[in-house]
């Protein structure tokens, strides 16, 4: 897949997801085989008034290769600003290599404001918003949408558009409306009919939780690339499964000890960005994730929901490991 000068040889991306996708993870996945990955999604006001923990949010550094900034906000003015602004990178990082914006955020604080996927309610201003940040930046501005509002107004394909008319490089759809949220199924049909109106590359979103789903969503709606969200938290090594599928090759899943390592390399990670107290606080809703499948791991769920340091995570992990079953 090739964004303006940005090759992927598979089109295996990272999704962005507010409190999870920072550095630490998004560092995992990269390891793990993801080409593209993409910070939390930040306000573009918040850029423009210069909050500091919005600019800590989007600062990416080297070794994590190509990575995108996600933008949020509604004002053609402040988009391109703010984009503007965050294209150039943050101290002590380096520039991203595109800026996303969000037209697919369904939560109720953003919607209402007339942010995230309520932009989708108005195609012009769709088009009005690329169009300046596509302007207002040397880097690519791509999109990520959802399939539309609600089944009354399932419009990806003419949001897509308009984003393609506004210079968009990219667009990815996440194949459900903002009224569904996360229930259901995604609609890969609706993703195919975007792939087919537009000439820039298209990137498929929704369910990708391992290889096989990978290939069917591929196959299904001629995508150039696909994006997964939920399916590597606390699983970084399904962008690994995803390769071998689409290269041929045979899978082996990471043994327990594995699983380990990688969940104490993205705490360890976390920690170095946030400190130990904040980073084992967040890394509650992840580290167990890692260990879900093998025995004893409510045990140690509840083990590392009490965890206040590293060592007591990492004890917490490799109780599990002395227990396997
Ligand atoms: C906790 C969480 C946070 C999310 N935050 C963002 C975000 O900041 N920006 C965005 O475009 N999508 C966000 N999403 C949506 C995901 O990027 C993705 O479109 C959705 O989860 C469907 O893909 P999946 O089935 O692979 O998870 C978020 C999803 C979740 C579950």
């Amino acid at each position: 897949m090739n964004i303006k000068d940005i090759n992927l040889k598979y089109g295996v991306i990272l999704a962005p997801m507010a409190g999870f996708t920072d550095r630490a993870m998004r560092l995992v996945c990269r390891k793990h085989g993801a080409e593209f990955l993409v910070t939390e999604m930040v306000s573009a006001k918040a850029v423009c008034f210069g909050d500091k923990k919005t600019h800590a949010l989007a600062r990416i550094k080297e070794d994590e290769g190509m990575c995108a900034v996600q933008i949020f906000g509604s004002e053609p003015d402040i988009m391109a600003r703010a984009a503007e602004i965050l294209s150039a990178g943050e101290e002590g990082g380096i520039s991203p290599c595109a800026i996303d914006i969000n037209m697919g955020c369904p939560v109720h604080k953003v919607y209402s404001n007339g942010e995230g996927s309520a932009l989708m309610k108005n195609p012009d201003l769709v088009y009005k918003i690329v169009e300046r940040v596509s302007k207002s930046i040397d880097i690519p501005c791509t999109v990520k949408m959802r399939a539309g509002i609600d089944e009354k107004l399932k419009n990806a394909v003419e949001c897509a558009l308009a984003a393609e008319a506004g210079g968009a490089r990219a667009v990815a759809v996440h194949g459900r409306t903002r009224d569904e949220m996360y229930s259901g199924k995604a609609d890969m049909e609706i993703i195919k009919n975007v792939k087919q109106a537009l000439h820039i590359p298209v990137i498929a979103n929704g369910d990708i939780t391992n290889g096989e789903e990978a290939m069917r969503v591929f196959s299904e709606t001629g995508a150039d690339g696909i994006m997964v969200g939920r399916g590597a938290i606390g699983n970084p090594f399904v962008f690994s499964e995803i390769i071998c599928a689409l290269s041929g090759k045979s899978y082996t899943q990471p043994t327990l000890e594995e699983r380990i390592e990688a969940a104490l390399l993205q705490l360890s990670e976390a920690i170095i960005e946030k400190g130990e107290n904040i980073a084992v606080r967040e890394s509650r809703k992840q580290a167990a994730l890692y260990i879900r499948s093998f025995r004893g791991a409510a045990a140690v769920r509840a083990e590392i929901n009490r965890a206040e340091t590293y060592d007591e995570v990492k004890r917490a992990l490799y109780f599990a490991l002395e227990n396997k079953g």
